[in-house]
């Protein structure tokens, strides 16, 4: 009997000679990375954390997903392939032939999109939901699921809100991640599930755009500052709600992701970061772009976030896996613009 080992990514392929007849199969070579699918990933969150986790994990290890063409960009920087979270024998194929063992789900219809195609958000964040728990459970994976401010509604107390508390929201994206966080809960408990879930703040990014939240204007009014000088903000001057910048948040994702399991007293964890206003943040902004002018329309979209918390409480993530904001609101307003400007439009003195 001879055996050929020849090395194709993480599998070692075999031959061997058993008795005058040749048998080829895959064998999984040592394992000291995890394999981790994204879903979802070519939106606002997918690409960045992509790279952090190909620094960590290695390039080929970390295999990107979503519906939609992908750039050459995305297509140079490491693997990504087609898949759809409505099918299944799709995902499983995935799992069993690249050997995944965390999966991070990003893959959602966003507030503002769900309410203009509630069946459409039932399907992707309810059904597409489904089949990412019955995913890993029969596949044994880790799974992180990022939750949201969307899951609380008006009855919630706002400021601020603890990790568990009433939770009626108003919104069909709101009303399926309440039922993924209690799903994941009941996963954990009857199937020993290891879910994973942080309540996101809206976040606030430079290099890729939003996907139809209630807190995009905090992305939107950086570029048109920079572009036009004006800014017309869908919510009233007063209206507040938790944010977070991009860097803080995926470092969060990688943290909670990685956080030894016995260290979770929770699966779904608050996260805070700034909790800030239109008003605050035009104010801010004028200390690099002294010409700022502001109008205020508000839409629809201000009684979803009128149904929003205005500070989350966060002392649970803090003590269990250590979580730590580090943009302060001048710190992201410098950060974005600083991203943002062509060069040479913001002085180098006004970005101190
Ligand atoms: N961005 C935020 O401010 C924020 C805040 C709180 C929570 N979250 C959560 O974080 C996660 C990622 O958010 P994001 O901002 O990157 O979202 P996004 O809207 O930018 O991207 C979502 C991605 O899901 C993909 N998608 C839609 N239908 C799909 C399907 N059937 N199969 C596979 N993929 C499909 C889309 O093509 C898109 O690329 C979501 O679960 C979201 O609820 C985001």
């Amino acid at each position: 009997m001879f055996a050929k080992n020849l090395r194709l990514g993480h599998f070692v392929c075999m031959t061997e000679n058993v008795l005058g007849k040749t048998r080829t199969f895959y064998s999984v070579a040592k394992k000291d990375s995890p394999r981790i699918l994204i879903t979802g990933s070519l939106g606002q969150l997918g690409r960045g954390l992509a790279k952090i986790l190909r620094e960590k994990y290695g390039r080929d290890n970390v295999i990107m997903s979503d519906i939609a063409k992908a750039s050459w960009d995305v297509l140079e920087n490491g693997p990504y392939l087609y898949a759809d979270i409505l099918d299944f024998k799709n995902l499983q194929s995935i799992v069993v032939n690249e050997r995944i063992d965390w999966l991070v789900h990003f893959s959602a219809i966003l507030s503002s999109v769900g309410e203009q195609n509630v069946s459409q958000a039932l399907q992707v964040n309810v059904e597409g939901v489904h089949n990412i728990f019955e995913l890993c459970r029969r596949n044994n994976l880790r799974l992180f699921c990022p939750s949201t401010i969307g899951a609380f509604g008006p009855e919630t107390p706002s400021n601020p809100t603890p990790d568990v508390t009433v939770q009626r929201p108003k919104t069909i994206y709101g009303v399926s991640k309440v039922h993924m966080e209690l799903l994941g809960e009941y996963y954990h408990h009857k199937f020993g599930l290891d879910f994973r879930s942080a309540r996101f703040p809206g976040v606030i990014s430079a290099e890729t755009a939003p996907g139809g939240g209630t807190t995009d204007y905090a992305v939107h009014i950086f570029h048109e500052a920079l572009r036009t000088g004006r800014y017309k903000c869908y919510l009233r001057p007063d209206t507040r709600m938790p944010m977070i910048y991009l860097p803080d948040c995926l470092r969060a994702t990688v943290e909670l992701l990685e956080a030894p399991s016995e260290k979770l007293n929770l699966r779904t964890y608050n996260i805070s970061a700034i909790s800030f206003t239109p008003e605050e943040l035009a104010d801010a902004i004028p200390k690099f772009i002294p010409t700022l002018k502001m109008e205020y329309e508000p839409d629809e979209r201000q009684a979803i976030a009128d149904s929003w918390p205005q500070v989350l409480e966060d002392s649970n993530a803090r003590k269990d896996w250590n979580w730590q904001h580090v943009y302060d609101l001048p710190g992201m307003t410098s950060a974005m613009l600083e991203a943002l400007a062509p060069k040479g439009k913001i002085s180098a003195s006004s970005m101190l």
